[in-house]
């Protein structure tokens, strides 16, 4: 009976979401994941198969996995990805999936991904002008981006949300900005402490902009922030909306105040390496299981033991803290 069981692991958390790579490649080289060039991408052979993920979702499923979100890289550079969303839409017990793009591509494909069944869009996007948008992403497309959140907006994707990364030195003067950009789109714009997961490992604490920060610099430009009533207790994300109930504001405030102790996540890597934690330095591969060796039953009991071993938390604030070898395009958020 134990496949019924859930996956709790030993600090009590339950996890029922699984995020999925579809590949680590990507349009743009945004400088908090990926090197400026020269960029080593995974072979075709080494990513999973539409097949294949969709055969481990349906191991996962029957251990409590519900809510799916697709991840890259940058996902809508895998060909048919909507052919992905309609197998995985397709399997009983899957209530939610999700997709987190940089949105370049979001414009051409919004139609076709809603169709499939996919109803929850969060759109990278760190800056609101074209200049500041190459200085984080070091490539142009700013207007692509901006089509492709109207139309996801058009199609009826709802939420909509925009993940802007916080970075000292660079978010200071989109704050407004996107405080008024969440007033009159209706998007909500959520701020991501930067983390620790860039390639070019330049990350210090020092140019991490803190949710704190922003929170008082929009209350006092804009108006007050009320934290929001009812919220999801694992979302890594608080959530505020402005006094007058115009605008809402999200904060993922991994490093000022971490949320691992509410984490119910996994993840499976585009070339099938199953992690308990964004910032694990220990993988578990399952392409070889998924591709010829292994049952059912086999993949079920890797997944549980990868739950089983989770850490506590990334320590991202002690001495102890090691960064992943993986950079994010290559976790896939
Ligand atoms: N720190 C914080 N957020 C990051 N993302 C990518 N790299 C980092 C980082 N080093 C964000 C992306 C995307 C989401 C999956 O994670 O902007 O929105
Ligand atoms: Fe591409 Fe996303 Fe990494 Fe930016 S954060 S380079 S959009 S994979």
């Amino acid at each position: 009976m134990s496949e019924l069981l859930p996956l709790i692991d030993s600090f009590g958390r339950l996890h029922n979401n699984l995020r999925i790579s579809v590949t680590d490649r990507c349009n743009i080289r945004c400088f908090y994941c990926m090197p400026a060039e020269n960029v080593e991408f995974m072979d075709k052979q080494e990513l999973l198969t539409f097949e294949e993920i969709e055969r481990f979702v349906r191991v996962v499923v029957p251990l409590g996995i519900n809510k799916l979100r697709l991840t890259g890289g940058e996902p809508l550079v895998r060909r048919d990805l909507d052919q992905l969303v309609s197998r995985l839409a397709a399997i009983p017990g899957i209530e939610d999936i999700g997709l987190t793009t940089n949105g370049i591509l979001l414009a051409e494909q919004a139609e076709a991904l809603h169709a499939a069944g996919l109803r929850r869009i969060n759109v990278s996007l760190d800056a609101l002008t074209p200049g500041k948008f190459k200085q984080f992403t070091r490539r142009d497309g700013f207007e692509k981006v901006i089509e492709g959140i109207k139309a996801a907006q058009r199609v009826g994707f709802d939420p909509v949300k925009v993940n802007a990364v916080s970075v000292r030195g660079l978010t200071e003067e989109e704050i407004v900005p996107f405080g008024d950009f969440a007033r009159n789109t209706g998007v909500e714009v959520r701020f991501i402490e930067y983390m620790p997961l860039d390639a070019d490992n330049a990350w210090e604490r020092e140019k991490v902009l803190f949710a704190h920060e922003i929170i008082e610099r929009l209350s006092a430009e804009i108006m007050p922030l009320i934290p929001e009533g009812n919220q999801e207790p694992h979302a890594p994300a608080t959530d505020f909306v402005f006094e007058d109930g115009i605008g809402r504001i999200g904060f993922i405030a991994s490093i000022s105040q971490p949320f691992c102790m509410s984490c119910n996540r996994i993840r499976i890597t585009a070339d099938g390496k199953l992690r308990n934690c964004l910032f694990s330095l220990e993988e578990t591969d399952l392409r070889l299981l998924l591709r010829r060796t292994g049952s059912d039953a086999e993949i079920a009991a890797a997944v549980r033991a990868s739950v089983a071993a989770k850490k506590e938390g990334h320590e991202i604030n002690t001495a102890r803290f090691i960064q992943p070898e993986r950079p994010m395009y290559s976790i896939g958020g």
